[in-house]
């Protein structure tokens, strides 16, 4: 079974040919394809989404497949029922792949050991988001032809995000230094990865700005967005500084004028948009890889 529960444990060949298979899609731009008609996808999203969840349904529409989207709001997990009978349930009935979002960390592994169906991880608390990496990795791999050598600076909310680990351990293995810039308070000490000045981040090759996760935040942890703004925001002063090979990246969804100014997000300089874009074809060679 083709899961995709992160990259840190994935190899760099097959990385690489997730990377390529994703060119070839966006590459074949017709819209619908037949390859894995009669196969069914399931959207398990436990926590919130745009993105991800419906460029998921996007690349699974255009592999042919058929769709069932499942929120947990408007499902028996409000009458109480676990999420492993949530998927066991979805399983029983025929799904071929399971795309899961979940809050806890920890809790992918475990159900992966249980679940027979690939599961591919849209985000699990603030372990992991592959296939947002991915398209990270993708992203930057069109701008600069290569990841080695490459300088990526991540800034932000470190603590809370799955991004920043899934891009440092992916992007490591290509040869890029990665470096983090966080207030004190948002830092990870665990990750094995150099603090820098906000500085010094904007010298970067890939200045790739994180959202402040406030919905994962205990009470105080930022002052105001304001100061936060002022310390840590891609202002458009601090835009002006950044080289003029350089691109700016974020995520999103985007709190504008706190991480990132308003302006700056469609910025000539920004893949913020063309970061969605890329999701779609990315999202399919993961898809295809799970039902192959
Ligand atoms: N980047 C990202 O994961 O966005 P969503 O939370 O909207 O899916």
């Amino acid at each position: 079974q083709r899961s995709l529960l992160g990259l840190k444990d994935l190899g760099k060949e097959e990385i690489e040919s997730i990377l390529e298979r994703a060119a070839y899609w966006e590459n074949h731009p017709v819209k619908v394809h037949s390859g894995q008609q009669g196969k069914f996808a399931a959207n398990m999203f436990f926590e919130n989404s745009t993105r991800t969840r419906f460029s998921f349904e996007v690349a699974e529409k255009r592999l042919g497949a058929e769709v069932i989207n499942f929120s947990a709001a408007a499902s028996s997990v409000e009458k109480g029922e676990s999420i492993y009978d949530t998927v066991r349930t979805l399983e029983s009935m025929g799904i071929d792949v399971g795309v899961i979002r979940l809050k806890p960390t920890g809790l992918l592994a475990e159900l992966s050991s249980s679940i027979k169906v690939p599961l591919i991880n849209a985000g699990d608390g603030n372990n992991e988001h592959p296939t947002q990496a991915l398209l990270d990795l993708y992203t930057m791999r069109k701008q600069f032809g290569s990841l080695s050598g490459l300088n990526v600076a991540i800034v932000g909310d470190i603590l809370h995000s799955r991004v920043a680990r899934s891009n440092l351990w992916a992007l490591r293995k290509f040869g890029a230094n990665v470096s983090f810039c966080a207030p004190p308070n948002m830092q990870a000490p665990e990750l094995d990865a150099p603090y820098i000045t906000m500085d010094e981040a904007l010298k970067a090759d890939v200045v790739m700005m994180l959202r402040v996760q406030l919905e994962r935040h205990e009470s105080g942890m930022l002052k105001s967005a304001e100061a936060y703004r002022e310390e840590y925001g891609l202002t458009v002063e601090r835009a002006q500084r950044i080289a003029k090979h350089a691109i700016i990246m974020h995520p999103a969804p985007v709190n504008r004028d706190v991480e990132i100014d308003g302006e700056l997000v469609e910025h000539p300089q920004s893949r913020i948009f063309p970061q969605m874009e890329n999701g779609v074809p990315v999202r399919m060679a993961v898809i295809e890889r799970a039902l192959s």
